[in-house]
């Protein structure tokens, strides 16, 4: 799984053969250059969603759904939920956190809506973690994040994420549940992988997790660019004969007549 917020990212995934795409609430970091996901609106989502649906034909379609789509009443949430499939052109919706989620799951699973979990670093919850810091790190927190686990497949999660927790408690948490998991920092032992497109290709300039492996380096690549792009507008090299369009001889004589 990969995200995407856009036509040309989402079409370039379906082509490489990813199973699945994440129209991710990280887009607020990434794309629109906020702090951390807070300030993401349902309005953001389903734009971005629209627009990845236009580019993907084969990949499983996942809306995250963003903060206070879900959190303060389960009927909103049921209905936030639907959009993402009724407006957005999405398979599925994510959403995050543990015990306290289990009736919004159960009523959107009820609607008929596929849901992804998401446990762990849930960063909806940055600000009462403190920081975007690992979770699952002591032993009650641990099994906390197991129960949690079982928690939201019985409340009918199609599959979790599990974000920034120690490998051999995602390994574990993996073999344990019936429902695929997708690790995010959380090691090899999960059943699927995910990573945020732009840290993998190097477009995000504020900071790479530590768990990121960077595949490309697109930003300094957009930069070199730019850089030609401006030398070659200043010196005239750009835009050359192949660039321009022509007007015939006698068009030209005409209208160098009727103008002069
Ligand atoms: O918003 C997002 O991109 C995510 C992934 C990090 C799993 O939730």
């Amino acid at each position: 799984m990969l995200t995407a917020y856009d036509y040309p990212t989402a079409l370039a995934i379906d082509q490489a053969g990813i199973d699945s795409i994440l129209v991710g609430d990280s887009l607020g970091m990434v794309v629109l250059g906020y702090e951390n996901t807070l300030p993401v609106t349902m309005q953001d989502m389903l734009h971005h969603c629209r627009a990845v649906a236009r580019g993907a034909r084969y990949a499983l379609l996942v809306g995250d759904m963003p903060f206070m789509s879900y959190q303060a009443d389960v009927a909103d949430a049921v209905r936030n939920a639907g959009r993402f499939l009724q407006e957005g052109g999405m398979d599925a919706v994510k959403l995050e956190g543990g015990r306290e989620r289990v009736e919004a799951i159960r009523a959107i699973v009820g609607a008929g809506i596929p849901v992804m979990g998401h446990l762990g670093l849930t960063p909806q919850s940055v600000n009462q973690f403190g920081g975007f810091l690992a979770q699952g790190k002591t032993a009650s927190a641990a099994r906390q994040l197991l129960e949690d686990a079982f928690l939201l497949e019985q409340a009918g999660c199609f599959s979790i994420v599990l974000e920034s927790v120690p490998d051999r408690l995602a390994e574990l948490v993996s073999r344990r549940l019936g429902i695929p998991t997708i690790g995010i920092g959380a090691g090899a032992g999960c059943d699927g992988q995910v990573l945020v497109t732009h840290d993998l290709l190097g477009l995000f300039d504020r900071f790479t997790p530590r768990f990121v492996k960077k595949y490309a380096d697109f930003y300094e690549k957009m930069g070199a660019a730019f850089d030609a792009f401006k030398a070659d507008v200043e010196g005239r090299a750009f835009p050359s004969k192949e660039h321009t369009f022509s007007i015939s001889e006698d068009e030209w004589r005409q209208f160098l007549a009727e103008v002069e």
